[in-house]
């Protein structure tokens, strides 16, 4: 019902948005799956959703790596192994430019090449974008995550440098010591809570270049014109917090009346850190280490279990497993909460994970071949009141409270409120199919039984899609 009185609205979902060049880190992980979560769940809800990639393939890090590769590059490298390559020069060089003054200059005039649109390193930079690009996509493949545009900063260079005339010429800017120059953020309300310090947002540098918030606020504006939104949402972690305030902050300043912050239209949700995630080759620096390290934990438990045999074991099943227990183990607590990873709280099969999720399904899914007995949607369940299955009668009644579960963990963007109820209606699960055998039961009793299963699977099944997880067990 409470969906069904909402407004149909178009909301943009802006996550993942990850740095060509640089690391796909536990940060982009956690925005990637937050925003495809809420992504999710928006569209669940009926509304129009767009989901967003930007990109960051643009800006002085760019330059550098331009910079570092003619020193440190190499292209047989960068098409073996181009992430990682590409690290390791950014490593190389950012290391370099902290000893030697007179790279960063170096490094600040090929940025500026880059925005004078230079052929030599324009063609050096759609490569690096190419194959960073490339390598994004594959990841999201592997872990289901689809984005409806990819978009980037570089998509905005040209039209920051067009907004920053009008401003120059209307008087808006005003220079700063070192040269940069700034717009004056007093009287919005965005910036309430933000330091002082803050209140002077930097749009260019003395030099004519484009900073990282100047292509921000250029992109909202396009995005407004292009979608007309109701919402735009942002998903990053919460060292962002105040650029994104000074995003909105500048918006509003500019006189964009549906970047005021009574309008709540533009949202940034900001989420905690993990900390503690290493694998077996380190400190962890790319996701997809973390996931190739989470099948092979789930792969060493199956060995160590023959026994369980409720999936089949393909790399895939694996793969769909790891996901699942790394995914609750983020979900698990408030968004804003940092967490401390460990690899037994992600991937046990017992107590609150999401292979415990899996497990239940499985067992549901197996239920239904396995009891002889055919769904029958017209079933009365009153009669399990009556033959006094308690148990069942409990799950029942917990599946009436999804509802309340979606709609909290709507309105919050937090998925741990749906997470939570899962995980009862798993327990609720458990203890109620103790009690029962539908395959020996009289057949009014047994179909009323299977179909009370039947929509547990069903109702299980939906809000683990909605938080991104495949549901296993074959139907
Ligand atoms: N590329 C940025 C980073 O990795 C995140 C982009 C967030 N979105 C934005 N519109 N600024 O930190």
């Amino acid at each position: 019902d409470y969906f069904q009185k909402q407004r149909k609205q178009k909301v943009l979902v802006e996550f993942s948005s990850p740095n060509i060049a640089k690391t796909f880190h536990v940060g982009h992980y956690r925005s990637t799956v937050i925003g495809n979560f809420i992504s999710n769940i928006f569209e669940g809800a009926g509304h129009e959703v767009h989901r967003i990639n930007y990109i960051g393939d643009w800006g002085m890090q760019v330059a550098l790596i331009a910079l570092g590769f003619k020193k440190y590059g190499s292209y047989e490298l960068l098409h073996s192994n181009p992430l990682s390559h590409l690290l390791d020069v950014y490593v190389k060089i950012s290391a370099e430019c902290d000893e030697n003054p007179d790279m960063v200059t170096q490094g600040n005039k090929i940025f500026s090449d880059m925005e004078n649109g230079s052929q030599e390193v324009i063609q050096f930079w759609k490569i690096i974008r190419n194959v960073s690009l490339k390598e994004y996509q594959k990841l999201y493949d592997e872990i289901n995550v689809r984005f409806t545009e990819y978009t980037g900063e570089s998509r905005y260079h040209i039209k920051a440098k067009e907004l920053i005339k009008t401003l120059q010429n209307s008087s808006r800017l005003q220079k700063n010591l070192k040269g940069n120059f700034y717009i004056e953020l007093a009287g919005s309300d965005w910036i309430e809570d933000v330091p002082e310090i803050k209140h002077k947002a930097t749009l260019v540098r003395g030099d004519g270049t484009t900073v990282y918030l100047a292509r921000d606020v250029t992109a909202a504006i396009d995005r407004y014109e292009i979608y007309n939104f109701d919402r735009l949402i942002y998903v990053t972690d919460e060292s962002q917090k105040f650029h994104f305030q000074q995003l909105f902050a500048v918006l509003d300043t500019l006189g964009y009346a549906w970047a005021k912050k009574s309008e709540t239209g533009l949202q940034h949700k900001t989420f905690g850190r993990i900390s503690n995630m290493s694998t077996r080759k380190g400190e962890m620096i790319f996701f997809t280490d973390v996931l190739e390290e989470a099948m092979h934990h789930i792969n060493l438990d199956r060995l160590q279990h023959t026994t369980r045999k409720q999936t089949e074991d393909t790399s895939d099943t694996a793969k769909v497993l790891a996901l699942s227990g790394l995914i609750c183990h983020d979900f698990k607590a408030r968004l804003s909460k940092g967490y401390k990873f460990s690899w037994t709280a992600a991937l046990s099969w017992k107590g609150n994970t999401g292979l415990f999720l899996q497990y239940t399904h499985c067992r549901l899914c197996s239920l239904e071949r396995n009891c002889g007995v055919t769904i029958n949607p017209s079933t009365d369940t009153t009669e399990l009141v009556l033959q006094k299955y308690e148990d069942v009668v409990c799950m029942i009644d917990h599946l009436a409270c999804y509802s309340d579960a979606l709609e909290t963990s709507y309105s919050q963007l937090e998925p741990s409120f749906l997470l939570k109820y899962m995980f009862e209606l798993c327990h609720l699960t458990a203890k109620a199919l103790r009690g029962c055998n539908i395959k020996n039961s009289p057949q009014m009793e047994g179909e009323a039984l299977l179909l009370s299963f039947h929509c547990t699977k069903i109702t299980l099944a939906n809000a683990m899609k909605l938080l991104g997880i495949s549901p296993l067990g074959k139907d």
